[in-house]
């Protein structure tokens, strides 16, 4: 596990920005697996700068999100649908068909998630994984769990994952309950994962991910098993290392 610990967030956004150009540059046709949340949003910035600069070309890149909301509509703001839309694809020259988010409406969820899975495989891998990481060390949407669940599926979300995003809605009971996930499995098959973090709150996840014991109870712990990690944490998340 490679570990670049930067002064803040706006730092921890331009370093994890370069290393997906340079992924994006040395592979123009590059797999990319992305996430959401307030973590990642300054580097979707500074890549959508890049791209107007002729730094970086989207126009083979494939994309894969981690999760979605289960029962948001894609127009629905809080969807991770809209953000990437938003924050992203809506401003580099991405070719839509080549973005994927799991479809938070579909009735039948083991049939969106198989497909998913199906999807990533065909496109040949995920070259490089974004994620972000939750205050309970949950990545994507795998929570604490007494297993790690392998493949792309519905979980149910933690109260304290609720009440964490609850400040991207109007009120906590509007925050969805359940969610689609990449699993862990999805997720470690990854050829190259970059974590970010910031602030304080995720400093305790932060020592899990580094120093815990690998266990289900705190999921980023796993990706100490994987060999290509880079970590770009601020000094406030990396202060428990
Ligand atoms: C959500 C997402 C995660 C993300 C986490 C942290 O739960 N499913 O992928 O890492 O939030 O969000 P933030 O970056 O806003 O702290």
């Amino acid at each position: 596990m490679k570990i670049i610990i930067t002064k803040n967030h706006e730092e921890m956004s331009r370093k994890a920005a370069a290393l997906v150009a340079s992924q994006m540059i040395l592979k123009p046709e590059s797999v990319l697996g992305f996430a959401t949340g307030s973590t990642p949003e300054g580097m979707y910035q500074k890549l959508i700068e890049a791209n107007k600069k002729g730094d970086i070309d989207f126009s083979k890149i494939k994309t894969f999100n981690l999760d979605e909301y289960y029962g948001l509509e894609k127009e629905n703001p809080q969807s991770y649908y809209y953000f990437m839309q938003d924050k992203l694809f809506n401003h580099v020259n991405m070719d839509p068909q080549n973005t994927h988010i799991p479809n938070g409406m579909a009735e039948d969820t083991e049939k969106e998630c198989r497909e998913y899975e199906e999807k990533i495989e065909k496109a040949g891998g995920i070259d490089l994984q974004i994620l972000g990481i939750g205050n309970n060390s949950h990545i994507g949407f795998n929570e604490p769990d007494t297993e790690f669940v392998r493949d792309t599926h519905l979980v149910g979300l933690n109260e304290d994952t609720i009440q964490a995003n609850a400040r991207f809605f109007e009120s906590e009971e509007e925050v969805p309950t359940q969610a689609l996930t990449m699993g862990i499995g999805t997720i470690m098959k990854s050829k190259k994962i970059v974590l970010m973090a910031s602030g304080k709150g995720k400093a305790d996840a932060i020592y899990n991910t580094v120093k815990g014991e690998i266990s289900p109870e705190a999921p980023s712990s796993i990706l100490q098993l994987h060999r290509d990690v880079i970590l770009v944490i601020d000094q406030e998340a990396a202060s428990k290392l």
